[in-house]
């Protein structure tokens, strides 16, 4: 009898993850079977919240949230519609607002539908809960790249997670798993940089940050992840937004494709496709990419959302359906499961409808899109659960989550230049704080916070600090001034600028004896950030010469989404240090670096160009560098960066020794193991990050000049010695060849610490 049921148990352990996917797949084909078409069609829909609020217009600006009874009616009981996105007003609501709309939202979609199917409510939380008051607004995906530790991605999901369930919101558009290869791009600081490496491994954390460690997305922490934007959004030809880009699909595969198929793996439940157009080609009609590789190749079996008015545009933009009918058939028909409509939704209901009627659409591929997202509603137990209360979070922007966003900015910023050891300051200086980012939330913060252009932040962050109050709380009031010289115009466009008061600057600059010189750039994302000149703007570089020409130390702090030019003031400057969009705490991580409380370990996730016609990522190609070895002429086609991708200084000194690899010749079926010593040299503890690269000499495409292939930030104290050991598959040193066949050639490698290297052959 005992072993009957220790075996029973046996039985029960093994079969109790299947059972419950079984179970969810069989109420998922219960509910199915007895919808209508018209109530399938709806949950294909996605609307503005403003759709149903109550609002004068499309945004339903100047009125308080409220939804209105007859939109809401229509929309969600008339066409059923399934899904509601976004804020009103384009601006962050408090936690107990959020909680009476989507209870209501509720309402009419279970109470009074025959189905009673819940509504998913998504929304934007990029860096924290974007759209929620007191919120806790972590450091962008490109300043935590810069942090090169995985666990401050995890940590920002976890907390954001946590957060926009207690805005009662279970689904959010996070993370960015685009390749940030381009500085002129206006979303760059959204991604983890230019590494496929960096963005697969960190993006792979914030998977696991939403979905929780089992992707148990019932439970009422987490949330469903949405990957974007499948794929190729950021290597367009013109470097603006939604611009078209030719990708050859080896190259696709090799950059651009890797880090959501890592993320498919950990489990990613949805995701968003790219706005844009890849060989002419919409990528929202393609085919190829949503049904060949992202279903079949890459096994993905979630939700595949459009971005916002994106099936429209097939039609108003790129011109590729004769009128808005066909464009609803050619993205449905190419794998779109639920169109962000996000305004017409009746139009695009009936069409819809229509389209299956007339055999445009086949009710099978309707079925396929209804049951992958009642699924998804499923798992996030909406049908009993179908709003979190946020009385029950009582951490919700806690100390607890300030300080785990405080973490993540002090390990981000990055000391790029430190002439005579500049930094961290010593004694009582009297500092000068200077610049248009000195004074301002927003521009610490970025976009996505608070609202769509970051404009509203600072109504909301004022318990937080600037960089003027972060260094005047370390260093008394007595000792630090503040004086703008330069200030963004308020209500302007985000790249416009005024001279207020330079001449006052210098002369307070005069009295100092440090000038903390914060230059960058304003908030802007999508479309309003396209940029036309790379260079910081003229009066930033005025105030800077300016301020030079007193002879005193320039420390720049660089506050910015992308890496804006600024090679013709970098000479003027003492030392440099790049903040890039550190959010509510970066401030006071800035100031702890400057005082020396924190010691620097940031490390740059992009190349820093120093040219406008020298934008390439680390990993370019051989035949970038051609200069005539005899030296008849000087070639300028270098590659000019003022600093490289993986650089950022300490105010430790670190000391690499004793590189090895563990064999000369290796099978493809090999592991390759490094070991290298790493001493910290000087009196401070500090935190090093170890960068592994690989450099494949001879293959059948010209091969990348070198490619990261490990890396790993450890904590060495003062006059310690750590071994550092690293195995790499010979596996990973694939390339996808000119077939689009991922392989690892015969022949010779060389790996690379530092600058440290070791030639190796593959056979
Ligand atoms: C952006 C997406 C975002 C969506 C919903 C779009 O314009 O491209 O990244 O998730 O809006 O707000």
């Amino acid at each position: 009898m005992r072993y009957f049921f220790i075996i029973l148990l046996f039985i029960c352990s093994c079969t109790s993850n299947t059972t419950e996917v079984s179970n969810v797949d069989s109420k998922v084909q219960d509910i199915l079977s007895k919808m209508t078409l018209e109530e399938k069609v709806g949950q294909m829909a996605q609307i503005n919240l403003t759709v149903i609020a109550k609002g004068p217009n499309k945004w339903g600006s100047s009125f308080p949230l409220e939804i209105d009874p007859k939109k809401a009616k229509k929309a969600l009981v008339d066409f059923k519609v399934g899904s509601v996105l976004n804020t009103i007003n384009n601006t962050a609501q408090n936690t107990e607002t959020w909680y009476k709309t989507i209870t209501e939202i509720q309402k009419y979609s279970i109470d009074s539908t025959r189905m009673k199917v819940p509504v998913i409510y998504g929304i934007d939380a990029i860096h924290g809960t974007t759209y929620t008051a007191g919120a806790t607004m972590f450091p962008q995906q490109i300043t935590t790249a810069a942090s090169w530790n995985e666990e401050n991605a995890y940590n920002m999901a976890l907390v954001c997670a946590y957060e926009t369930r207690a805005s009662g919101i279970p689904w959010n558009f996070s993370p960015v798993l685009d390749l940030g290869l381009d500085p002129r791009f206006p979303r760059q600081f959204e991604t983890f940089g230019e590494d496929p490496l960096i963005v697969e491994r960190f993006g792979k954390a914030m998977i696991r940050g939403y979905q929780g460690e089992n992707n148990d997305i019932s439970n009422k922490y987490s949330v469903a992840a949405c990957m974007k934007h499948f794929v190729g959004y950021h290597a367009v030809i013109s470097g603006k937004d939604r611009t078209p880009a030719y990708i050859p699909d080896n190259v696709l595969s090799e950059y651009h494709i890797e880090p959501f198929k890592k993320a498919i793996e950990a489990g990613a439940k949805t995701v968003m496709i790219n706005s844009g157009l890849i060989n002419g080609v919409p990528v929202h009609a393609d085919y190829n990419l949503m049904i060949n590789v992202l279903r079949n190749k890459l096994g993905f079996e979630g939700v595949i959302l459009t971005d916002w008015e994106d099936i429209r545009k097939l039609h108003d933009r790129d011109k590729v359906a004769k009128n808005q009918k066909e464009a609803i058939k050619m993205a449905i028909n190419a794998g779109i499961d639920m169109s962000m409509i996000p305004y017409e939704y009746e139009h695009f209901i009936k069409n819809l409808i229509a389209l299956v009627k007339e055999g445009e659409v086949s009710i099978e591929r309707i079925d396929d899109a209804v049951m992958r997202i009642l699924k998804l509603k499923f798992e996030l137990d909406l049908f009993n659960n179908p709003v979190t209360n946020f009385e029950e979070y009582e951490d919700f922007g806690s100390k607890k989550h300030h300080q785990l966003a405080y973490k993540a900015a002090s390990e981000s910023i990055t000391l790029l230049k430190n002439d005579d050891n500049i930094l961290p300051l010593k004694g009582n200086p009297r500092i000068l704080v200077t610049g248009p980012n000195a004074d301002n939330m927003r521009t610490l913060n970025g976009a996505w916070t608070y609202s769509w252009q970051g404009d509203l932040t600072d109504d909301f962050a004022g318990d937080y600090n600037t960089i003027f109050e972060a260094i005047r709380n370390n260093f008394g009031s007595s000792n630090v001034k503040y004086v703008p010289g330069v200030t963004y115009r308020k209500g302007g466009n985000y790249y416009d600028l005024d001279e207020v008061d330079i001449s006052k600057a210098v002369q307070e600059a005069r009295r100092s004896d440090y000038i903390v010189l914060c230059l960058g750039e304003n908030t802007y994302t999508e479309k309003p950030g396209d940029l036309n000149d790379l260079n910081i703007h003229k009066l930033q570089t005025k105030l800077a010469i300016e301020l030079s020409k007193t002879g005193k130390p320039i420390i720049l702090i660089l506050n910015l989404g992308r890496p804006r030019l600024i090679s013709d003031i970098e000479p003027l400057m003492s030392a440099v240090v790049n903040v890039y969009l550190p959010g509510n705490f970066g401030a006071d991580a800035l100031s702890d670096i400057i005082s020396g409380r924190v010691n620097p370990s940031g490390k740059l996730p992009y190349s820093y160009p120093a040219y406008p016609n020298s934008l390439l990522p680390y990993y370019y190609k051989p035949s970038e560098v051609q200069n005539n070895a005899q030296g008849a002429y000087n070639y300028v086609g270098e590659v000019n960066n003022l600093y490289e991708f993986g650089y950022g200084l300490s105010y430790s000194d670190f000391k690499y020794s004793n590189f090895a690899v563990s064999k000369d010749t290796f099978a493809l079926s090999d592991t390759i193991n490094v070991g290298v010593f790493v001493t910290n040299d000087s009196d401070i503890d500090g935190y090093e990050t170890i960068q592994v690269y690989s450099s494949d000499l001879y293959a059948s495409i010209t091969p990348d000049i070198k490619r990261l292939r490990d890396f790993s930030k450890v904590h060495i104290k003062a006059g310690e010695t750590k071994r550092l050991s690293f195995s790499i598959p010979v596996s990973e040193l694939e390339f996808y060849n000119i077939d689009n066949v991922p392989v690892v050639e015969e022949g010779r490698f060389k790996i690379t610490i530092n600058d440290n290297v070791k030639e190796i052959y593959i056979r």
